[in-house]
């Protein structure tokens, strides 16, 4: 296979990209607008992470950037392709796994489908044998290889997934929630695999996940959307300088601390391990640790205390929770 092209110009491009469902017709039809006026630019190479809360419109963009979904509105382009009315030239250069959905056949071995994939995708013999070496190989497909894909597990499915979605080499991967409900070993063997993909192969991948340790370990940049409309665009630093006000402070009492002499107004109780400890979310510009300490003093006898580094997950539930607005 010949050497890929680097080329300059963005492989996607969504401007003023929009969706908007009906339920029910006539007059008493209800619009829902999943994607509002959307405009999105992604350059070769890059690993985003398409982030945001239940229905907050990734599905349906990424169905629009496949082209199994027409827009309602504006345009996108995927590799200069319109994705809806290419759709069928577009597969050719596309890998889509969706975790929630499977693109193999329910009854037949996995390696009959990836047969199947051979003809549909019109690759030849010589590619198709490399290519399948080197997946079997990553992918550690060969103990389930003869298995229908309705007997795999979750995890074999995905790894099944990722090889079916990777065999015509395409120059961009799209994958709706990859990871979702799998081991932790199965999870790190898919990261290291998309890893690689997009480090060595350069291949362009755009993700979907509510795992927000899947977002750090793996994406270059992130976008979020929220009620269908783009929050944040940029690198997780990026995010993380903008609401680096965020801080967290991990508590533990001598005994079950009085739940409700933590309720302080600004101080928000995220989580305890157990019933002695608990963690605290605030606003580094209005508190400091040794504030805090003194404010929950009232709560009982603190054994120990240590400071969190603002993770991601937390910054996105501010993000989602909140007004949007990333305190600039
Ligand atoms: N085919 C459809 N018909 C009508 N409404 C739809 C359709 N598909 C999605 N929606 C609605 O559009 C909105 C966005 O849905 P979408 O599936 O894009 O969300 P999502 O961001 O992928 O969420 P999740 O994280 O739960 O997967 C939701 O309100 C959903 O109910
Ligand atoms: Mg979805």
């Amino acid at each position: 296979m010949s050497e890929r092209t680097q080329t300059r110009s963005p492989i996607i491009v969504a401007d003023n990209l929009e969706k908007t469902f009906f339920r029910g017709r006539g007059r008493k039809a209800v619009q829902i607008p999943a994607v509002k006026p959307l405009s999105l630019t992604v350059e070769p190479g890059e690993f985003i992470g398409f982030l945001g809360p239940n229905g907050a419109g990734k599905s349906t963009t990424i169905k629009m950037l496949i082209g199994i979904l027409e827009p309602s509105g504006g345009t996108v382009h995927v590799d200069g392709l319109i994705p809806a009315k290419h759709r069928v030239h577009l597969a050719l250069r596309l890998g889509v796994v969706f975790g929630q959905r499977t693109q193999l056949w329910w009854d037949l071995p996995l390696l009959e489908s990836y047969r199947l994939l051979k003809v549909m995708y019109r690759v030849n013999e010589a590619d198709y044998r490399r290519q399948m070496e080197t997946l079997v190989e990553l992918l550690d497909l060969s103990s389930f290889w003869h298995t229908p894909v309705r007997q795999l597990s979750l995890g074999q499915r995905m790894r099944g997934e990722l090889a079916a979605a990777l065999l015509h080499r395409p120059k961009i991967l799209v994958l709706d929630e990859p990871t979702i409900g799998l081991d932790v070993t199965a999870k790190s063997d898919v990261r290291r695999f998309l890893l690689r993909e997009n480090r060595e192969r350069r291949t362009t991948i755009v993700l979907t996940t509510h795992d927000m340790s899947d977002v750090e370990e793996l994406c270059t940049r992130i976008v979020v959307i929220n009620q269908g409309i783009k929050m944040f665009d940029g690198t997780v630093n990026h995010l993380e300088e903008r609401t680096g006000a965020l801080s967290a402070l991990h508590v533990t009492f001598q005994t079950t601390p009085l739940w409700d002499a933590i309720n302080l107004p600004g101080i928000e109780h995220l989580s305890s391990d157990d019933d002695r400890s608990v963690l605290l979310h605030y606003n580094r510009r209005q508190f400091t640790p040794p504030q805090i300490l003194e404010q929950i003093r009232e709560a009982g006898r603190i054994e120990d205390f240590r400071m969190e580094e603002p993770r991601l997950e937390l910054i996105m539930r501010t993000l989602y929770e909140g007004d949007g607005r990333l305190g600039e």
